[in-house]
């Protein structure tokens, strides 16, 4: 058995170089001068001093503590879905406030797929959701050539995208199984309440709403609310649609455990007629080339690197089974499959 405890603390923890600090970076270890003078302390915010000072230190790499960001996150999140719970506008200014630390950490964090296993890997799935959906939907945005006021909006759009659920029951909301009919027609009002939300403030362009609006809107038209098909969905909430999906695939629900995230691919490749196909094939591409630097751990106990990725097969690929000449091939072996992955 594989100590799951001890992938997930250490998802949490980033060695960053010194130079690439900033402003509000929380520390996992104390950092002294050789004399023995402390220049930061483990577990708090960082001044712009202490950036500066800890730049010309010895020592090049040192070590974050990310759940202050997690948890920062979760809060400003919680706080903007109360406001709008309340009928209130939500203020532009405080959702890019939510968000900028996160673009800053995606900038800096390559690997896509390590920063949102960090988000996952905590409960209060509704605030995770939305600060996932932002960040997942920007990165979409700029493997697509997006940028700066656009992609900006994106990131709006997708932090906002369930906004409307403020206004959902929260019998309906937190229902631990499948929703009757009527609550489901309930449930399916959030994307127009979400639209209303928005519409309360002058500060958001129409892309955001729309975004917000279209992001159930299917191209093959089986969406809501309004069947749309094909591009009469914007851009945005295309986007966002697979960004969606994939979180929820990838996320455990009080009724259902998380499929990992070549299972989630791989659904979302056999659904692709519901999606953007380009957007679903270039999401696919990207994700695949993110998680090649992780390794699995199998259903029988060994730990593997994927080696070759069939696009019909992405849950089931060819390992290397690590420290050995072995190599199991999932599609064939049907009695083993993977536990999980390491990032
Ligand atoms: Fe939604």
């Amino acid at each position: 058995m594989y100590q799951n405890e001890f992938y997930a603390t250490n998802l949490y923890t980033k060695r960053v170089e010194v130079s690439n600090l900033k402003v509000g970076d929380v520390l996992t270890h104390d950092v002294y001068l050789r004399n023995g003078v402390l220049v930061a302390k483990a577990g708090m915010e960082l001044t712009a001093k202490q950036v500066e000072k800890l730049k010309h230190l010895e020592t090049k790499i040192v070590t974050l503590d990310l759940q202050n960001l997690y948890l920062k996150g979760i809060s400003a999140s919680k706080a903007i879905m109360e406001t709008a719970a309340e009928g209130k506008p939500i203020k532009k200014e405080s959702v890019t406030k939510l968000v900028t630390p996160f673009i800053d950490e995606v900038k800096r964090e390559k690997n896509i797929t390590k920063l949102l296993t960090i988000l996952q890997s905590k409960d209060e799935y509704t605030y995770q959701h939305t600060v996932h959906i932002g960040l997942l939907s920007m990165t979409i945005g700029r493997w697509l050539g997006l940028e700066g006021n656009e992609l900006h909006n994106l990131m709006l759009a997708g932090t906002l995208h369930d906004i409307g659920k403020s206004l959902i029951p929260l019998d309906i909301l937190n229902k631990p199984g499948p929703l009757s009919g009527t609550e489901f027609a309930i449930m399916k009002q959030h994307p127009i309440l979400g639209y209303e939300i928005l519409n309360k403030s002058e500060d958001y362009e129409e892309s955001i709403k729309l975004g917000v609006l279209q992001h159930h809107e299917r191209v093959d038209g089986k969406g809501y609310p309004n069947g749309l098909v094909g591009n009469e969905i914007h851009l945005f909430a295309r986007i966002i649609a697979i960004a969606d999906v994939y979180h929820a695939l990838t996320s455990d629900r009080v009724y259902k455990k998380r499929l990992n995230s070549y299972t989630a691919l791989e659904y979302i490749y056999r659904n692709k007629d519901a999606f953007d196909s380009e957007i679903v094939m270039l999401f696919i591409e990207k994700m695949l080339t993110c998680l090649q630097s992780c390794s699995l751990i199998l259903s029988n106990g060994m730990l593997g690197d994927v080696v070759l990725i069939n696009n019909e097969y992405i849950a089931s690929p060819l390992i290397k089974i690590k420290g050995k000449k072995e190599f199991i091939d999932l599609k064939v072996r049907r009695d083993v499959s993977i536990c999980d992955i390491i990032y």
